[in-house]
This record gives C-alpha cells, structure tokens and sequence, in this order.
C-alpha cells in the first residue's frame, strides 16, 4: 500500500519513522511519501496561500500548488483522496478498514486558514476529522489516518495484534498484565495464571464490557 501526505511542512512527519511504522517502511512492507506542496507552486516567490476574499483572519492556501501536487502525486486519479480538515466526517475504525482496502491513499493537510474551497470540490474525494477540536494543521491528523491504517497493511502487525483490540466487535479491550505478579500491592488477576483459556476468554469478555460501559457507553 502507498501512502502520499501533501503537506507544506514535510518535517512534522519525522515521527513516522520511528517504531513499527518506521520498520515496515524500511522493509518496504509500505510506502509512504511526503511531498511538499510548495515544490508546485507556480509563483516566482514560491508563496502558497493569500487573503480571504471576503475578509477575514488568516490567510487560506491557494488552489494551484494544491491541485497541481495532487495531479503530480495521482495523475490517473485511483488513490483516495482524502483532506484532513475539523469540517469532515469523524475518523473512526470502520473508515480505518475501508482505506486499507485502497492500492493508495493521498492524505492532504491544510494549513492556515484552510485551502481555496475549489482545490477541494476539484480534487478531494472525501474530508475526515480525528476529533471534534481545531488542530493548527491537517498534519498530526493526518499521521493519526496513517498511523491507523499502515497496522493493517499486510506484514505490518502480526495477525494475532488485530483480532482482540478496542472497537472490534464494537467493545474497548480488555486490561493486560505482565510480569512481576506483584506490584506495589496489586497482583495479577488469578484467572489469568490459570491456563483456564475459557475462563481467561470468559473473563476478559466480562472486562470489555465493563471498561465500555464506564468509558464509552454509546458503543453498547
Ligand atoms: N485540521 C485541523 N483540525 C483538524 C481535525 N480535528 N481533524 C483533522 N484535521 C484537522
């Protein structure tokens, strides 16, 4: 799977190559491309973004280094196109499954004010927020959507991390432990030094459910 991030701040992404997604992009079990928008800019200045027509705060990024880069980074247009913005659709795990299905995924972040409105009816397919809070830039929400979707890719993980873990089957995972037995008081549940491997499944089921309906009762 291919990954393009269009960023005027390609050094934000430094992050990314670090940890697990760092190494399956090493081994090449990935792709991920980080292109700087301003490479395409056709102003002699090199400037990116300009005054709101209308007035206003801040300053909006032009349509023409925007459009020209997504052109440059997806000419037969096949990748999903994805903006990163507060206005979009919430970024939960299901949309994480459906993007995995895609060959490639090209991930704009805005910056600023946000981009000419044009760039985005022209070129994006769809936006997505990661929350209901204002970031200074698509930037971290876009690692978040690359982060989410490079575990699936195949190699990445191994099978056994995605089967049991938060949101699938709509339930938070149950808690994990490991050695010492004892911690400052605390020990390991019994169950779980049992061998018992239906009383463990018994037991964790019963602790999903519990940490959901404390934390997150809308998913029940
Ligand atoms: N850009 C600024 N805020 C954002 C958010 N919450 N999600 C995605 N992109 C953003």
């Amino acid at each position: 799977m291919k990954i393009t991030i269009l960023t005027l701040f390609p050094e934000m992404f430094t992050p990314l190559k670090s940890s697990i997604i760092g190494r399956a992009w090493k081994e090449g079990k990935l792709d991920i491309d980080i292109v700087d928008i301003r490479d395409y800019t056709e102003d002699k200045h090199k400037k990116c973004d300009d005054y709101p027509f209308g007035g206003g705060a801040g300053m909006v990024m032009m349509a023409q280094p925007v459009g020209s880069a997504i052109e440059a980074v997806d000419p037969d247009r096949t990748a999903r196109r994805i903006y990163l913005s507060p206005k979009g659709q919430t970024f939960k795990q299901d949309k994480v499954y459906e993007l995995v299905s895609h060959e490639h995924i090209v991930l704009l972040c805005g910056h600023y004010e946000g981009i000419d409105q044009r760039a985005i009816d022209l070129f994006i397919d769809e936006e997505l927020s990661i929350g209901d809070y204002v970031l200074t830039g698509g930037e971290l929400a876009a690692m978040v959507v690359a982060d989410a979707v490079a575990r699936y890719v195949d190699g990445v993980l191994s099978p056994e991390s995605l089967v049991q873990e938060s949101f699938s089957e709509n339930l938070l995972e149950y808690p994990h432990y490991t050695r010492p037995v004892e911690y400052r008081g605390l020990s390991v549940p019994e169950v779980l030094r049992s061998g018992n491997h239906a009383e463990i499944d018994k037991w964790r089921r019963e602790q999903s459910l519990a940490v959901t309906k404390k934390n997150r009762p809308d998913l029940l």
